[in-house]
């Protein structure tokens, strides 16, 4: 059974994914293994446009993976990820508040995500407003996680899918 964790940058799909404690597929982790370079270098390299197909062929290669999905938070953007996502029952968006999700995503210097680096709060907000339809359509479950750690998100997922 596969479980596929969606939302905006920041919004805990990878420690969520860990605290499920299923086989995890990092689809940003297997991005970057696919182009052989970082997520940084493919946008400053090819280009957002590049990065987005080989996201569309890693998620046409994981969508039935025996475990729990990590998204990048953009997999939505593409109509070619968005018809993958469609066929798929356990897809769980982790929907959080765009002021949280800004805090955590200025605050996590481990991850360095060219969307953000090239956006202040009012340039992520607009691109997080164009992207909120197409993870509510995209999503089997919405859960609002902002007053949830990630243990309580993955159990509240385990609760839905067992
Ligand atoms: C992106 C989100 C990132 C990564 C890439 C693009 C986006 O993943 O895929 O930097 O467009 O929102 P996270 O959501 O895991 O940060």
């Amino acid at each position: 059974m596969s479980i596929i964790l969606i939302g905006f940058m920041g919004s805990g799909k990878s420690s969520v994914a860990e605290a499920l404690g299923l086989p995890v597929a990092d689809m940003d982790v297997l991005i970057a293994q696919k182009a052989g370079k970082s997520i940084p270098e493919i946008f400053a390299e090819d280009g957002e446009k590049h990065f987005r197909e080989l996201e569309t062929a890693v998620l046409s290669e994981v969508s039935d993976f025996d475990g729990v999905v990590a998204t990048g938070g953009g997999v939505i953007t593409t109509e070619a990820s968005r018809a993958i996502l469609k066929k798929q029952k356990n897809v769980f968006f982790l929907k959080a508040d765009i002021q949280n999700l800004y805090e955590r995503i200025k605050n996590d210097t481990e991850n360095v995500r060219p969307i953000a680096q090239n956006n202040d709060f009012g340039g992520l907000y607009d691109v997080y407003k164009k992207r909120e339809n197409w993870y509510n359509e995209a999503a089997s479950y919405v859960i609002e996680t902002d007053e949830m750690t990630a243990c309580e998100v993955a159990a509240a997922i385990k609760e839905i899918v067992c």
